[in-house]
């Protein structure tokens, strides 16, 4: 079958009793300042990267919902423990009011600007092949246990030097929940691992290998477009590009290589046992 071309990235809201519902589980959207960023004297190509920035982080958190999905489906098929994935339960949730506190913060720079998208593979899915447990562990994995673990110092730091209240309150809501995110991929392995062979470990290993070069790969761009912060909208100006990048380096090995090799999986070329845990 002939793929689809790839589609506009766009949200609306429905309105109505629906948003309504949506305003009294989450409030704190609707009490940030919005409105209240002057960026007069921003540069014009300064306030686009801006809104460019907010509106792909919108993109990313819309992507963490999927994935946040997925892991959602694949816990209950593998029987997890009810209150784990109870906790899970919640985390789409969390990601779509990051969506919108993203694409709010593009409109407060003047609105949000193009991305074509391919929604047929907007995460790259759990291989069917394998047992629910499996499957399960390897969202845990890939989705959890490095790509939202990596992103919570990141975040936390970008929060730190964000100035203005309104970035202050959008970063801060996002970090008060990621916190829960980061922590839920190493709990589920915990409870998994009695459960998992030698090549579950190895090919877990393979799948965390998988999302970390991704994460590579980003950062190599990340690079190559250095930024310096110039005005408070600016969310990837807030941080500069070397500490970022710096944080990113040491948080992978602290938060996310050490803690799967302690559970005995091995991950980018690296065995469990040439490892020592202080
Ligand atoms: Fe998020
Ligand atoms: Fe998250």
């Amino acid at each position: 079958m002939a793929r689809r071309a790839g589609e506009l990235f766009e949200l609306e809201i429905l309105g109505g009793n629906t948003e309504r519902r949506f305003r009294k589980m989450r409030p704190e959207v609707e009490e940030m300042p919005w409105g209240t960023m002057d960026l007069s004297g921003a540069p014009p190509e300064r306030l686009i990267e801006a809104r460019k920035a907010w509106t792909g982080a919108a993109y990313q958190e819309h992507r963490t919902a999927a994935a946040c999905a997925i892991t959602l489906r694949a816990l209950i098929e593998a029987r997890a423990p009810l209150d784990l994935i109870a906790v899970a339960s919640r985390f789409p949730l969390d990601e779509m009011v990051h969506v919108e506190l993203c694409a709010r913060m593009a409109m407060e720079m003047g609105g949000g600007t193009e991305i074509i998208h391919d929604p047929d593979a907007m995460v790259l899915d759990v291989n069917p092949e394998a047992s629910p447990l499996m499957r399960a562990a390897e969202c845990a994995v890939r989705f959890f246990c490095v790509g939202e673990a990596i992103s919570i110092p990141l975040l936390r730091a970008t929060w730190h030097v964000a100035k203005h209240p309104l970035p202050r309150a959008v970063m801060g809501r996002i970090v008060k929940d990621e916190a829960a995110h980061g922590v839920f991929g190493f709990t589920f392995l915990d409870w998994a691992l009695p459960r998992l062979s030698e090549q579950d470990r190895r090919d877990l290993g393979a799948s965390a290998d998988l999302a970390i070069r991704f994460l590579e790969r980003q950062w190599d761009h990340t690079r190559r477009h250095r930024r310096e912060p110039v005005h408070d909208g600016d969310v990837l100006g807030w941080m500069k590009t070397d500490d970022y990048l710096a944080l990113a380096e040491q948080s992978m090995e602290t938060l996310v290589l050490r803690p799967l090799l302690a559970r005995g999986i091995p991950v980018m070329g690296r065995t469990p046992e040439a490892v020592e845990f202080v």
